[in-house]
């Protein structure tokens, strides 16, 4: 089993901050150094643009962001050409939303979502179905909220276009079996099946071509990349069907005065502006840093983190948990009678860092009966320890007037 001390040791965060109890790891992860220093090999020794310059320093940073998409296709097993490199999975999703959504569904289309996905995975089919009349409609969930292949069946039919679930929602955090799905809506259906990978592709081995989704977003920064960096994997022959959401520089092979545009193919015609650079060699850095450790062991030490702090939290009296048999580091719950907000800036007074409130996924409300929860969400460098202060602390602390009288 991995060491998450020995692992502490390649963080600046933890040197610099060495009591935290950092267990906001589905907002944010810390970055190793290995990943900064790559970004600041562009900004220190590499910088130009990408694919304009006709002299060796740019030449370099093509070499570099050539290899990091290299990088990306093995870490999930896709071909170079279906990587490309957008700013987060928010963008990634508008740009399948925009650019195929409102291209081709119209009013007899449907779009299948459910109650737990994040606003990113909600907010642009609303707007693809404003744009094109397409009607969205939600998988039921299981009364735990589970997404099962029974409760697909029950709403999947032939109107049905796209099928847009996380396989591991950022509330509830249950893995969803995306490959079965997969497998039902192609062969069921025309639908193409969209996967939200924000909070599964840092913490698991990820294979689209077993899974089979035809298109998957992910954030560099939730995998201890830089902010502002992710990847929209699509299938080639859908990048290739698809609309750019933004159009400018270096996405067109020639345009005239009458508006005629000839579009690069992918992944070039959707990376118009000159793009985040440092992001793409941090995130190539992340990609290494994972890959080293390996993403099994990385999976496997989550799952027994979790399975101790869930043993711990359960002989709590005080706590609802929401997900207690949830699959990865997400456990959400509320200490009963207090408000998720307080509790929060409680667990703030004894330095431990968790989210609080919707978490964006706003939906979710009427299913957890609250207003809002407690969120912690592990990664492979917290501890048995970090778990034992928030228990201490959520044992202790049930009022936020407690973080200033206890
Ligand atoms: N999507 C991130 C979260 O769930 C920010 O916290």
């Amino acid at each position: 089993m991995l060491d998450p001390i020995k692992i502490r040791k390649d963080f600046p965060m933890y040197k610099n901050n060495p009591n935290i109890v950092y267990l906001d790891n589905a907002a944010t992860t810390f970055k190793p150094y290995s990943v900064i220093d790559e970004c600041n090999r562009y900004y220190l020794s590499e910088t130009a643009n990408a694919h304009r310059g006709d002299y060796d320093l740019a030449y370099k940073v093509d070499i570099a962001v050539d290899s990091v998409r290299e990088k990306v296709a093995k870490f999930i097993n896709s071909k170079k050409i279906e990587v490309v490199f957008t700013s987060g999975a928010s963008m990634s999703m508008n740009m399948i939303a925009y650019g195929y959504g409102n291209k081709y569904l119209t009013s007899d289309d449907e779009i299948l979502l459910t109650e737990a996905e994040h606003a990113s995975n909600v907010l642009p089919w609303f707007k693809v179905s404003e744009v094109t009349g397409a009607k969205i409609k939600y998988i039921p969930l299981t009364k735990e909220g589970r997404l099962t292949i029974d409760n697909l069946k029950k709403v999947l039919n032939e109107k049905t276009r796209i099928v847009s679930i996380a396989q591991v929602t950022n509330v509830l955090g249950y893995i969803v079996d995306i490959k079965e799905i997969a497998k039902y809506v192609h062969e069921n259906s025309n639908a193409i099946v969209v996967c939200d990978g924000a909070q599964s592709v840092p913490h698991m081995k990820i294979d689209v071509k077993d899974l089979d989704c035809d298109f998957l977003v992910f954030s560099g920064h939730k995998l201890c990349g830089p902010t502002g960096i992710g990847v929209l994997y699509g299938k080639y022959n859908l990048l290739q069907k698809m609309e750019p959401l933004m159009s400018g520089g270096g996405d067109n092979a020639k345009f005239d005065m009458c508006g005629n545009v000839a579009y690069l193919e992918p992944p070039a015609k959707f990376e118009a502006g000159t793009m985040n650079l440092a992001g793409i060699y941090g995130l190539g850095g992340a990609i290494d840093y994972l890959m080293n450790i390996g993403m099994n062991n990385i999976e496997e030490y989550e799952r027994y983190l979790r399975k101790y702090a869930i043993n711990k939290l359960k002989t709590l009296q005080n706590l609802i948990i929401y997900n207690e048999n949830a699959e990865t580091g997400i456990i959400t719950l509320n200490v009963k009678g207090v408000f998720s907000q307080d509790e929060a800036s409680y667990l703030n007074s004894k330095g431990i860092c968790v989210r609080s409130g919707e978490h964006c996924a706003k939906l979710l409300k009427d299913r957890l009966g609250a207003s809002g929860t407690v969120r912690v969400s592990l990664y492979f460098y917290n501890t048995v320890e970090d778990i034992d202060k928030l228990c201490l602390a959520l044992k202790n602390g049930g009022d936020f007037l407690d973080a200033y009288f206890n």
